[in-house]
């Protein structure tokens, strides 16, 4: 299928000279420490906001996705080296509809390390997976062919190399991957310039002001934000319904979305799709890997008005919204979203411990052991605990699931975490409860925490679906 080799294996030691309780912030080569990040990181101020970057969206056939190293404009001409996906930082959205098929050749262009891309959220079969014992060599390629089974969802790709995915994710290769169906279709959400998809992520510069990645065993969280690779961010907005497709891209970082108006938003969708009904919140908690399907509301707003996305918990502005231009809309906000069957009726109950920073039920990672086995097309009910070190985003490839409970800690299943997730948000003193059921493919797949550092410590587990 392409020019694999077995990928090249990367020491743990930077991971565990962090582990074992030395300073927090491991330097990588010509790497400074965080102040020169924050030194960078300048204050939004009025009239210094750049306008938000919306990626090209393509349709992924017959295309070639290449990973490797570019300058990116961070807005007003600030340049950044990277490493990005088709020069773009996202990467293009790619858009498909069920039933098509993806076809999609990734080149690895990087310099020195291997790669490989997974399709976040994607039901694929395991070859087209991005699995790490996939990864490909620096000038090798992968040849993707799937057929797109999900619903009406906004799911992502990244990388998923065995040990590299945070320096990776962090040094910019991210993209959206956007499936429509016809029960979206009938709901004529807003479109066109009024769907945007937006990429929160946090980041660090280096002292020459490059995005830089500096592995930490806590998670790398970054002094900076960046929605869709822009710094200081301003969208114009029309009086009328937007609809964001959001991703929580960060390595490591939570956000506590709210609107600086204090207006709800109106959350239609998560992981996996549409959720049964439309509900509001005033705010959203969004760990790495979740998305959130959100309408806002600028109908009545008078011209020259500004709303603020932002970020309670690091106190961030994120994105400004500014009410440009006065329009009549018709689009009236749908009650009823979509049928969510409900996963009943598990026939098997398995427990899941995060442990530390690096394990699951006391196991590190190993690519070639399969740690547990799932009959195919069967609920089951998955218990995750953790005996601290969270927040973990636990995540499972190879089907969507239904969280039932979470007993413990902030005790609650919020209702945009109803229907379909493929990540959900464990905190310490938590227990959360899904029921999942894999009936789209057999094979090997991963289960892993998504707090990137955490993954790559060996905070993931392969199971084989039979
Ligand atoms: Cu988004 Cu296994 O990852
Ligand atoms: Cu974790």
């Amino acid at each position: 299928m392409s020019a694999t080799e077995s990928p090249r294996r990367v020491s743990r030691r930077k991971f565990l000279g962090a582990a074992a309780g030395s300073a927090a912030w491991i330097a990588t080569g010509g790497l400074t420490g965080l102040a020169a990040g924050t030194a960078l990181a300048a204050k939004p101020t009025a009239g210094t906001r750049n306008s938000l970057y919306i990626p090209p969206t393509v349709t992924p056939t017959n295309f070639g996705l290449t990973a490797k190293p570019g300058s990116i404009d961070l807005g007003g001409g600030r340049l950044s080296k990277a490493w990005v996906y088709n020069g773009g930082l996202p990467g293009p959205t790619l858009l498909v509809r069920r039933g098509d098929t993806a076809t999609i050749r990734l080149t690895n262009g990087l310099a020195s390390e291997p790669t490989i891309t997974h399709w976040h959220g994607m039901l694929v079969d395991h070859k087209n997976d991005g699995h790490p014992m996939e990864a490909i060599q620096p000038g090798a390629w992968y040849d993707y062919n799937f057929p797109i089974l999900n619903r009406a969802a906004l799911n992502w790709y990244h990388p998923h190399p065995h040990m590299l995915t945070g320096e990776q994710v962090a040094m910019s290769l991210a993209g959206a991957f956007i499936v429509r169906d016809s029960v979206e279709d009938a709901l004529n959400l807003p479109g066109g310039v009024y769907e945007v998809p937006l990429v929160l992520r946090d980041t660090a510069f280096d002292s020459a002001g490059n995005i830089a990645y500096k592995p930490r065993s806590g998670g790398f969280e970054g002094p900076t934000p960046l929605v869709n690779g822009t710094l200081n961010p301003k969208l114009d907005v029309d009086t009328a319904i937007y609809r964001f497709r959001v991703l929580g891209g960060s390595n490591a970082r939570i956000f506590r979305l709210a609107l600086g108006s204090g207006a709800k938003f109106k959350v239609i969708g998560n992981d996996g799709g549409l959720l049964a009904a439309t509900v509001e919140a005033a705010q959203i908690d969004l760990a790495p890997g979740e998305r959130l399907d959100l309408l806002v509301d600028f109908r009545g707003l008078p011209v020259g008005t500004k709303v603020m996305l932002r970020d309670l918990l690091a106190g961030w502005d994120l994105l400004e919204f500014n009410v440009i231009r006065q329009v009549t809309t018709t689009f009236t906000m749908p009650t009823t979203l979509s049928t969510i069957a409900a996963l009943t009726n598990p026939v098997t109950t398995r427990s899941f411990s995060f442990d530390g920073m690096s394990k699951i039920n006391g196991l590190e990672y190993d690519m070639n052991r399969i740690d547990f086995r799932v009959p195919f097309d069967t609920v089951e009910r998955w218990r995750f605990t953790t005996n601290g070190n969270a927040p973990h985003p636990v995540h499972i490839h190879g089907a969507s699931f239904q969280v039932q409970t979470r007993t413990g800690g902030r005790n609650t299943v919020f209702p945009w975490e109803r229907g379909w997730k493929d990540t959900v948000l464990l905190n310490d003193r938590e227990t959360v409860e899904v029921l999942v059921r894999f009936d789209a493919y057999k094979g090997v797949y991963l289960m892993h925490c998504h707090k990137l550092e955490h993954e790559d410590m060996g905070m993931m587990s392969n199971f084989e679906v039979y």
